[in-house]
């Protein structure tokens, strides 16, 4: 076993990526100097080369096509976003005839720094467990500096950051998230869902702050590594999750704006209640008309913490207003009352009805949207229902109000990680009007009490409807691996 020096430095070195090299081999060769110079031989030759995706994407290595050989002098390599020359980091002088280069995050490296002092589990009721307020005893860390690019990744035991008072995080907002979760099913396995598209996501939000880019898979095998220790914050209850927060800070202490050149990674978990302690609870929103959420050409798409500081505000306005939360509605300059856009943590549904056909409208992917997880997979679930047109259009806000006047409304609901389906039975507008949207519990509560994979079965002709209850139900199916899919995917012990 490597102790953890000795692996994050050999991460940051071109040769760990020789395919016939383990790192324990490699340390032990850098233990005689015969073999260090052997490996460094083939180095300096040009026997190790990189490969690199149609895209530039990382791919190993290989043996380089004759002829076509460069110097590892010559070469430079991309780190994140940047390319930087092999010789510009220094490193050759801390590891002799090793040839430093930008490492990414490896599983491989991971490290496990166990904590002696577990905490006693809260008592996981659903009514008290409030949402992120509980942490899992250990979180992962792993950071990031413009040259060397990642170090090991490590599993330690869950404290508090230190961070220069200059950290570009802490000044110009240089910082993003995400936000998943894991399921244990009642065969005790844990599920993630959809987590390729959590990864995705925070890759795009990095990319546009510039913080570096990470292999996606090996970050998410380390993210798993994390959830698999921690898999007894769990229990096997439906409702009961782990949320799972990466966040991605940019850390160089520099009062210039300049682009990211030190970062950091880091994980941690929070054990959540259900969604709904007691059935599917409605909640009323506030239509926000004079404070923008997102703008054209903003990052209204992304997951960065700027486009949240500024909503607490109006989200605190609207709780006076006895609203859960906000519904930003765009004054674009156009008539119609004004675009509709998303809530403060949620993508929004509206279900309209016209000459007896059903319509699942939700605004589309055009920047001013966070493309949620939960909104695509409720996007594919319905679409499979068959008997309802599935539109991402974009919506006017009074396209809204006149099906609301002419009884065409029939159900409103955001979707998010978090709350999963909530519905909306209430818009509350500055004017203290009002459009309120009837909401059947007892049909929802049909739905709910569905057993595994019978919501997605046609409707019986004397089902009550309630697409809300029908979704939910349809979602847990998939989160909890009562039905399988490739949705989900469990993390074995
Ligand atoms: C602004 C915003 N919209 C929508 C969502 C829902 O996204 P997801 O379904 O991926 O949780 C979230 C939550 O992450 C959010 O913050």
């Amino acid at each position: 076993m490597l102790h953890r020096p000795a692996r994050r430095l050999l991460a940051r070195t071109h040769v760990l990526h020789y395919p016939f090299w383990s790192n324990e081999s490699l340390l032990n060769a850098f233990d005689s100097s015969a073999s260090a110079t052997r490996v460094a031989a083939r180095i300096s030759t040009g026997a190790l080369d990189r490969d690199h995706s149609p895209n530039g994407d990382r791919m190993g290595y290989h043996w380089p096509t004759p002829g076509k050989e460069k110097s590892w002098r010559q070469q430079t390599y991309s780190t994140g976003f940047r390319k930087v020359e092999a010789l510009q980091q220094g490193m050759a002088e801390m590891v002799p005839h090793a040839v430093p280069m930008p490492s990414d995050i490896r599983h491989a490296d991971l490290v496990v720094n166990r904590s002696d002092h577990l905490k006693a589990k809260p008592r996981l009721d659903p009514i008290e467990l409030k949402f992120g307020a509980v942490y899992t005893d250990h979180m992962l860390q792993v950071s990031w500096k413009e040259g060397p690019g990642w170090t090991g990744p490590s599993i330690d035991p869950l404290a508090p950051l230190t961070l220069h008072p200059c950290a570009q995080v802490l000044h110009y907002g240089s910082g993003c998230f995400e936000g998943m979760k894991a399921y244990k099913g009642k065969d005790q396995r844990l599920r993630l869902f959809r987590p390729d598209m959590n990864m995705e996501r925070l890759s795009q939000s990095a990319a546009r702050l510039t913080l570096p880019e990470f292999d996606k898979v090996e970050l998410l095998e380390c993210i798993k590594e994390l959830v698999r220790l921690e898999r007894d914050w769990v229990p096997a209850e439906e409702g009961f999750s782990l949320y799972i927060r990466p966040a991605l800070i940019g850390t160089h202490p520099f009062l210039g704006l300049s682009p990211t050149r030190e970062a950091m990674l880091f994980v941690v978990l929070s054990p959540v209640g259900p969604y709904f302690p007691s059935g599917l609870k409605p909640v009323k929103l506030f239509v926000e008309t004079e404070v923008v959420r997102a703008y054209p050409g903003g990052v209204g798409d992304k997951k960065v913490g700027g486009n949240y500081a500024p909503t607490m505000l109006p989200q605190l306005r609207s709780a006076h207003r006895g609203c859960a939360q906000v519904l930003y509605v765009l004054q674009d300059g156009l008539p119609g009352g004004g675009l509709v856009g998303e809530s403060g943590a949620m993508n929004v549904f509206f279900l309209l009805q016209e000459n007896g056909m059903m319509e699942l409208i939700t605004p589309p992917l055009d920047g001013l949207i966070l493309p949620g997880v939960t909104r695509d997979t409720v996007l594919a679930i319905a679409r499979g229902f068959g008997n309802i047109k599935v539109s991402e259009r974009n919506l006017r806000f009074d396209e809204i109000e006149h099906a609301a006047e002419t009884g065409r409304l029939v159900e409103i609901f955001g979707t998010g990680t978090a709350c999963a389906v909530q519905p909306i039975t209430g818009l509350l507008k500055n004017d203290n009007t009002e459009i309120t949207i009837p909401f059947d519990s007892e049909a929802a509560a049909h739905w709910l009490a569905k057993p595994p994979g019978m919501a997605l079965a046609q409707p019986g002709s004397n089902e009550p409807f309630s697409l809300c209850g029908r979704l939910t139900r349809t979602l847990i199916d998939f989160q909890y691996g009562y039905v399988e899919s490739p949705w989900s995917v469990p993390i074995d012990p």
